[in-house]
Parts: structure tokens; sequence; C-alpha cells
């Protein structure tokens, strides 16, 4: 038999090359091109929709998306409020972070009173029969989910034809694939192929689609990134898997808003949804008030979503044995790292450039708004002098590069939380001084980065 001709597919645009190149000729990022089996293009590029008259946008009526729970609050609350019937969801994670069980749960719950159907190409119906007694899923229940172990494409299409469930999850995308094409499970065309088949079918029956996805050693969503713009909501399911905490994040939600943050402890007994979880992520010293104050720690209040956080930013600065000091950030972004050492070092005058810098916000929580900037420097400061920071401190607020600290949105929020945990002072950019006096907080309102670490002398 004559070889199957090589084609080279983009992992990130989808795009192909006949030949190997180290850079992609279509979307130009480099060491994205592997190799794939060239296919046959069936022809499966009809419009979703039904052809439409051209009108203008005053004449469309605005439609509120129908939604329904999916039975789990800190699920719903990701997804902007619940599922959307005919929406395509995205859950990626790292393997053994809960995903199965997460969406067992969630259709254990829909069950009751839809009809749903979970498709496994990952495990056997008997392991998935084994998760469900772990989770202690009644006998009723058991009887209303449906389950197919199946990874060909077309026989679950044909499932669905005849169930006509009203949500279906597909556990994962990376195990289907589609018969018209040769190529393994798991490659950038399956994956493609399966999503857009699967999409397609999910809009025009009003189906709620939720699809499992594997994230790559990078912890993006293996597959192209195409994968992500075909779907309506994409989330990532995070955390330490040495801790039992899990979040979901709304990476991209046309249903509703981004940054939504979903908390859940892994028990025994499957997720539990926390609903107050703003003291989740401190550490036994970074409770206001209890335990010896060490140096190198500081508690910072992030507002994820609608919630605030307070969450202990950690750093350790050490003497450099090596002419090219470390530089590591653990759930923190790495560049801004960087670029908060300069600001320190030349407004500050604090030096670093002989110093080893690791930060790390603790419990596994990933932080990516600028508002944590003073934390960290402040957390720097306090590891180089060995000097632990005022006992019930908690700081937020964004270090611009000419020195100035500028405000963080949702601020009043912020604080109030903060006290109510029993912190003591606030650490705040000036613009962010509340109005009115919170019991409880004094406020040490600063404009510029010099001012802030005045206040540690004092
Ligand atoms: P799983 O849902 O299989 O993860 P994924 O589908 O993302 O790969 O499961 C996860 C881990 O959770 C597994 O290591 C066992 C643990 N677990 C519990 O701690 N309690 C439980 O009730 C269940 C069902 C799983
Ligand atoms: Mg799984």
């Amino acid at each position: 038999m004559a070889r199957a001709k090589s084609i080279y597919v983009c992992t990130e645009c989808g795009g192909s090359s006949p030949k190997w190149q180290g850079q992609c000729p279509h979307c130009q990022r480099w060491n994205t091109l592997v190799e794939s089996v060239a296919e046959s293009s069936p022809a499966r590029y009809q419009a979703l929709a039904k052809s439409a008259p051209v009108q203008p946008l005053a004449a469309v009526q605005a439609l509120e998306v129908p939604r329904f729970g999916s039975g789990l609050d800190e699920f719903d609350r990701v997804l902007g409020g619940g599922l959307v019937p005919g929406a395509v969801v995205l859950l990626g994670g790292d393997p053994g972070i809960g995903k199965s069980t997460l969406l067992l749960q969630v259709m254990a719950a829909l069950a009751q009173q839809r009809t749903v159907l979970y498709v496994s190409g990952e495990e056997s119906a008997g392991q998935i029969a084994l998760r469900a007694q772990r989770l202690g899923l009644s006998a009723a229940t058991l009887q209303a989910l449906h389950l197919q172990a199946e990874i060909q494409l077309e026989r679950v299409l044909e499932t669905l034809e005849q169930q006509r469930p009203s949500v279906v999850v597909i556990d994962s995308i990376q195990t289907l694939y589609a018969e018209i094409l040769n190529s393994a499970p798991g490659s950038v065309a399956q994956v493609r192929e399966c999503a857009a088949r699967l999409t397609r079918y999910a809009k025009e029956s009003g189906c709620a689609l939720i699809l499992i996805g594997h994230v790559t050693k990078e912890g993006t969503l293996a597959g192209p990134r195409v994968l992500e713009h075909i779907v309506d909501t994409v989330l990532y399911f995070e955390g330490d898997t040495h801790s039992s905490f899990r979040l979901i994040r709304a990476n991209k939600n046309r249903f509703g808003a981004v940054n939504e943050l979903g908390v859940f402890a892994m028990t025994e007994r499957g997720l539990r949804g926390v609903s107050n979880p703003s003291a989740l992520f401190l550490s036994q010293h970074g409770t206001a008030g209890q335990g010896k104050p060490v140096s190198g720690a500081c508690v910072m209040v992030t507002q994820e979503g609608s919630r605030p956080l307070l969450v202990e930013v950690q750093a350790l600065v050490d003497t450099a044995h090596v002419p090219n000091p470390r530089r590591l950030s653990v759930g923190l972004e790495h560049n801004r790292l960087a670029m908060l050492l300069a600001v320190l070092h030349r407004h500050a005058g604090i030096a670093c450039y002989d110093q080893d810098v690791f930060v790390n916000a603790v419990g596994g929580v990933r932080i990516s708004e600028p508002a944590a900037d003073l934390a960290v420097l402040l957390a720097i400061v306090s590891s180089l002098r060995n000097q632990p920071l005022p006992r019930g401190l908690v700081a937020f607020g964004e270090v611009g590069l000419a020195g100035e600290i500028r405000p963080a949105p949702r601020g009043q929020e912020r604080l109030k939380e903060a006290a109510k945990l029993g912190f003591s002072v606030a650490l705040i950019p000036s613009a962010n001084r509340p109005k009115q006096a919170i019991e409880g907080l004094e406020i040490w309102a600063v404009d510029r980065l010099e001012q802030a670490l005045d206040h540690l002398r004092g």
C-alpha cells in the first residue's frame, strides 16, 4: 500500500503546509507545525443557520436567553447563571483534577428533570458506575442517567438523534474520531472535525453540549486554537492537585461574564461547592492576628468576578550564586515580576540584581490582575530585609512604571471583605480610600511606592 501523504498542520491556527517549516506560514507562530495525514476534505462546510435577509438591527428582537441551572451553584456561577440550550461549553484541565467527577455530578443533578447523556471515551461504563457509587448517587438518579462508552463520532451522533437528550457530555473530545478522517483520535484534524460536527448538532437541536478537553504541558487546551473559537464558553479547571481546592474559571463566555470563579473542594464523595471562599488561600500565619508573623508574606485582596478573595503572596529573596539570578513566579505573571523589580530599584533604590527572587500565590490560585503588584513588592521587600510585615496587614494596588500606585477596581468590596476577616490595616492606593470609615480597619492610603515602603519602617 502506498504511504499516506503527510501534511503539516498548525496546532494554533489549524492551517496546513505541505512541508515542515519552523514557522507556520498562516499565523506566523514558531514550532507549531505537526505531521498529520493528508485528508481528502469532505464537503461539510454548510452554514449553521439558514440564510437570512439583511435587516436593520433595530428590527431584530432581542431575545433573553433561557437558562437552566446545572444543579451545582458554583458551576452555574461560572457559566453566567446556568446552561443555555444549544450552547457548547469546553471544559479543560489537568488530568486527575476532577473534570469527569464534576460533570458526572452535574449530570446526576440534571437527570432528575431532563434527559441527559454522558458519552465517555476515556473510561469504561464499569469505571463510571464505580465513580457514581463513590458519589453516592441514588437509584432513581442512576436510572435516569444515560451512559454511552463510545469513541466513534458517527455512532455518538446516531445515539443523539435517537435519544434527543437536552444535555450531553463528551468525555473527552480528544478520544473521539470521525470515520471520514484517517488520522488518529486526538490529532488536530480529528479534534476539529468532531467538535465542529457536534457543535452543528447542538445548534440544530438545542441540546446543551459540554466537551471535556485535555490540556497540554504548557497549560493550554490540546488541539487547535480553533476549538476555542468554535465553542461558546471555555472553562478551565485549575488548582493544586495536592490541595483539595479546585477553581473553575471562565476564559471566554458568550453568555456571561468572564473571570467569574467557581470554587470547589474535592472530598471523599465528590466535589462540594464552596460558597464563601474568601479565606481559602491564606496560610496559617496569613490569617489576621493568628500565628507568628513571618517575613516574605503579604496578604492581598483580589477580586475574582463578583467575589473578593484574600490570597497570601509569598516571596523569597536569597543571595544568588550564579551570574544570572533566578526570577521565578508561581501563580503570578512572570514578566510582571521582572518589571516590578526594576520599578523597585529605580524608584525605591532597592536592588535585587544579585538576588534570586521567587514569588508564589498560596494554595495554587492564579492571579492575573495587576492589583497584585503592591503585595508582591511588599512581600519581596519583607523577605529581603527579613522583616515581617505589620500584623493584620492587607495590601492591593497596581504599581506603574513611574513608581505610582494605581487604584484597583471595586476597592470598597475588597476592603469590606478584609475587615470582615479580621484584618486591621489596609495599605492601598489613595484613589481607593473609602468615603466612610470601615469599622476595625485602619487605612494607609499611598500614591507612590516610596510612601508605601515608608509605612513599613514606621
Ligand atoms: P477525575 O474526575 O477522574 O479527573 P479528570 O477527569 O479531570 O482526569 O478525578 C479525579 C481525582 O479525584 C481522582 O484522583 C480521585 C479523586 N476523587 C476524590 O477525591 N473523591 C471522589 O469522590 C472522586 C469521585 C474522585
Ligand atoms: Mg476524566
